[in-house]
């Protein structure tokens, strides 16, 4: 199995946001799996760490690209810094939230929001499929959230921007079929990161490191996927129902827990 896995997304994995939370729990699950990392995120002295943690834990070899998601060239030079690389697979994970009532949040942390959440995961996907492609096999792994299966009151931007990344997976899961490329777009609820450290109230974390193998485990049972049967059974119940319903109960239970 092990093998199996690094000779279809191996060598080499790609992780953007591997500095915390899920994206730091999939580099460690990818170096136990034996696949060499691109590691990309702000704070490299976080992936510098990690980089010779991972050496000496399994002994495979990082290379730390240091880069801001939010300049819209950041993409573009992630792909072709590696251009020499033979990545298999392609983790576009990094990505934060803006929550709260709508006219109220940050318009400035929003316009970040949509290139961090949106705009990098489509170009690194559209400068990494051709590589994939002439490979044969490999993987694509978004991570959105279940928050972009439906619009999510006083959640809004973010609920949106996330349902940017469910649309172009899906898509992407239907264009690569036949193409030896599996694509897997994750939807954790919530999770154990530095995005939920000190909210108060969350029920039903999932540990990082639990949504990273889940996620690694269910590269090939896309398009989507949502790691925790508690938030499965609850978006799946929330999209059976009239729309209108639905969205109307979410925000009356945001409204009552401020
Ligand atoms: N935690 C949850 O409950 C939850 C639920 C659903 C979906 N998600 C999604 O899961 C993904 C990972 O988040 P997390 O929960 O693990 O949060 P986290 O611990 O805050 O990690 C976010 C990662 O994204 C990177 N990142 C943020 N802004 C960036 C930027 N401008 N440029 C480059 N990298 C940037 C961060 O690295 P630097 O700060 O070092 O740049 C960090 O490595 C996100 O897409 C998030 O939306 C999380």
């Amino acid at each position: 199995m092990p093998e199996r896995f690094r000779e279809t997304y191996g060598p080499v994995a790609l992780v953007t946001g591997a500095s915390s939370g899920i994206g730091l729990a999939i580099a460690e699950e990818l170096a136990e799996r034996g696949l060499d990392l691109v590691l990309t995120a702000r704070r490299t002295d976080r992936l510098d760490a990690l980089a010779e943690r991972l050496l000496s834990s399994h002994g495979i070899r990082t290379t730390v690209l240091g880069c801001d998601l939010a300049d819209p060239e950041a993409p573009a030079r992630i792909v072709e810094t590696t251009q020499g690389t033979d990545i298999g697979l392609v983790v576009s994970n990094a990505g934060f939230n803006v929550k709260g009532a709508f006219e109220s949040t940050d318009a400035a942390a929003m316009a970040r929001m949509l290139m961090v959440n949106c705009h990098a995961p489509m170009q690194l996907a559209h400068g990494m499929i051709p590589r994939l492609k002439a490979r044969g096999r490999g993987g694509i792994l978004f991570t959105a959230s279940v928050e972009g299966l439906i619009g999510c009151p006083y959640s809004a931007a973010y609920s949106a921007s996330k349902a940017l990344v469910v649309a172009l997976g899906e898509g992407l899961w239907g264009e690569m079929i036949g193409t030896g490329i599996d694509v897997l777009t994750l939807c954790p609820g919530a999770t154990e990161s530095e995005a939920t450290a000190g909210m108060e109230g969350l029920a039903n974390l999932q540990s990082a490191p639990e949504v990273a193998k889940l996620a690694l485990d269910n590269l090939r049972e896309g398009p989507t996927f949502v790691p925790h049967a508690h938030y499965r059974e609850m978006f799946e119940r929330l999209r059976a129902m009239p729309r209108r319903e639905a969205l109307a109960g979410m925000a009356e239970g945001m409204r009552r827990r401020a």
